[in-house]
């Protein structure tokens, strides 16, 4: 026990808003694995950010005719609001625009190229003579060179599919500007050697596919196949970090190179800024038994299994007093598959897309996160349907858990003068159900260490079930006409069972299990708070999102809840939906992004 683990989430690219994409993909079961590990008494460190360099940040800013800069500030101050809002609990959610960041940065890519690892290429770039620079591949398009179709993108042809070489793009024009010249020039760069690390590579993923997912392991293994190559890590544009060394001015670094050193520059920063104690970090990065868990989607999953280690094979000792200890490198990386939304793809442009900050003015957060949860996409593609958020809402959050709450904690505290009923024995029916779920305790921490958070959550809800059923044939509320003392016997039963499920739900549901467990009489916090913070650095100041533990007593055991314990009046913990709902979401749907039209 008392493990170190480190939560390394995805970190979104601050171009617009948080969708149900990023939460059922990475965020929430980041959380929900965060939170667990809290519970049980492991240190957590939790840590992501917004990803506010590359070409997606700069096309929406071309779009709007504003900075990348202003984009990014813009989208990161609402992810902040967002995630404190459903509870995403970061110790640290910062960004890629710090000063901590850039230099951390610069002195991985001032490492790898003392070490040996990086070599500068002549590559051919295509050029625009009216923007007077090289053209990211997004904004060239032209004739596919391998099927005819007319719009391929430099980087690759939404009609075939194929990546492209975008010197190869047959009558290449500039997207935003049909009139441009373009012209092929030469660029020097700097490549990350990627084939000096194969060996270690490849007995880094032998050693660790048996606990990895499937699809993690096949793309791992596909892309060692197909032959690991140099990589450019540099790229001619001028938003983004600078390469730390003379004449490269006009260039920066790849956004996806620096942006996976967040993880770690994020666990710098949160030791110097948030603990302070500035060697904090040491503890989940050079600590052997520490295991690092990377949370993603199943598109970045290259980056993190081949890249990222790379990197870090690469520095190994860098700020550890000059030794060359192996820095750790991901033990599990937990990749999502992709959330469709009514049977279609997520789609930005065509708004096919449930924004989380406009679900959470309509519903409860914990709502929503139980519907991800149970629809998560852990080994295959699913579907978020309207319909089964309201079946899932109503069947299983409200009917089978928050009216089981509601009705036993107010029948105590109506019938039992507002206390936890003392009893004389408990029955073998009550020891049963108690004993059932009290073995929940392994079985579902077991499930979530493995990362099976959906068949976690089934066990929990298995159980819920089961409760209701050992109350349907004990019934109290008609026991307590004739026979209290058994009435007693078995509201004690379940009141303390539901303290048990109030404690297994918490990962999933931190809200509305901290309203049962005060419900229960106790005082105090289950988890911590989350709380928006400015952070100074020495030129600029920035706003990050910060769990602070310090009062947080919830702990993963059993419960020991008391007779005679004062209850508190019980409120209804969730809200039952109208089934009218699901029609006026899926009219919404597709529209342009606007108010909702009806008021639920
Ligand atoms: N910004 C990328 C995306 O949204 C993910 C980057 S993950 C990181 O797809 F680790 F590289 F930051
Ligand atoms: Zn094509």
């Amino acid at each position: 026990m008392n493990q170190y683990i480190h939560v390394s989430v995805a970190w979104p690219y601050a171009n617009g808003d948080m969708h149900i994409g990023h939460l059922a993909g990475a965020y929430l079961p980041a959380d929900i694995f965060a939170r667990y590990h809290r519970l049980a008494g492991n240190h957590v460190l939790m840590v992501s950010g917004s990803d506010s360099h590359g070409t997606p940040i700069s096309v929406e800013a071309d779009k709007r005719g504003i900075t990348a800069r202003a984009v990014f500030e813009h989208y990161h101050e609402r992810f902040l609001q967002t995630q404190k809002k459903v509870g995403i609990s970061y110790d640290l959610f910062t960004h890629t625009d710090t000063e901590n960041h850039h230099q951390i940065a610069q002195d991985i890519f001032t490492t790898l190229k003392e070490r040996g690892y990086l070599y500068t290429e002549t590559q051919q770039l295509m050029y625009s003579q009216q923007e007077n620079r090289f053209l990211p591949d997004r904004y060239v398009e032209g004739e596919c060179y391998l099927c005819g179709y007319d719009t391929a993108r430099g980087d690759q042809c939404d009609n075939c599919g194929n990546l492209m070489d975008v010197t190869k793009l047959i009558r290449p024009r500039n997207r935003n500007n049909p009139q441009d010249q373009l012209v092929i020039r030469d660029s020097e760069h700097y490549l990350f050697a990627l084939d000096q690390f194969s060996e270690r590579l490849l007995a880094y993923i032998n050693q660790h596919e048996s606990h990895w997912r499937s699809n993690a392991v096949n793309f791992t293994r596909n892309f060692i196949q197909d032959g690991l190559h140099g990589r450019a890590v540099t790229r001619d544009i001028d938003w983004g970090i600078a390469v730390p060394l003379e004449g490269w001015e006009s260039k920066r670094l790849y956004v996806w190179f620096e942006a996976v050193m967040g993880y770690f520059t994020a666990s710098i920063e949160w030791a110097k800024a948030i603990k302070g104690e500035p060697d904090a970090w040491k503890q989940w990065w050079y600590n052997p038994s520490a295991r690092i868990y990377n949370f993603l989607g199943k598109d970045n999953v290259p980056f993190h299994t081949i890249f990222w280690p790379a990197e870090l094979m690469g520095v190994d000792g860098l700020y550890n007093a000059g030794d060359s200890t192996p820095l750790n490198l991901p033990y599990d990386v937990p990749a999502n598959e992709f959330m469709n939304i009514e049977g279609k793809q997520f789609s930005k442009s065509r708004n096919w897309a449930i924004w989380i900050p406009d679900v959470l003015e309509r519903y409860q957060s914990d709502a929503v996160r139980y519907y991800v949860a149970q629809s998560m996409p852990e080994s295959k593609d699913s579907d978020f349907s309207w319909e089964a958020f309201l079946n899932r809402v109503n069947n299983e959050l409200v009917a089978a858990w928050g009216n089981l709450v509601n009705r036993m904690v107010g029948f105590a505290y109506k019938r039992f003068e507002g206390t936890v009923p003392a009893y004389d024995v408990l029955t073998p029916e009550d020891e049963a159900i108690l004993a059932k779920v009290e073995a929940g305790f392994d079985e579902v921490g077991q499930l979530i260490e493995a990362v099976k958070l959906r068949e976690a959550l089934n066990v929990v809800m298995t159980l819920t079930r089961d409760t209701n059923a050992y109350l349907d044939g004990r019934a109290p509320w008609s026991a307590f006409k004739h026979d209290p003392v058994d009435a007693a016997r078995s509201v004690y039963t379940v009141l303390r069972v539901i303290d048990n499920l109030k404690t297994m739900l918490a990962p999933w549901l931190p809200e509305s299990s901290q309203q049962v467990h005060e419900m229960l009489g106790y005082d105090g916090q289950i988890f911590g708070d989350l709380n928006i913070l400015t952070l100074h650095e020495s030129t600029r100041d920035h706003l990050a999102l910060s769990y602070d533990p310090s009062k947080a007593i919830g702990k993963w055991q059993k419960s020991a809840l008391q007779p005679n314990t004062p209850l508190r009046d019980p409120k209804p913990l969730f809200v039952k939906l109208e089934p009218e709902m699901v029609e006026a979401e899926r009219v919404y749907l597709g529209q342009p992004r606007q108010e909702f039209p009806i008021t639920l």
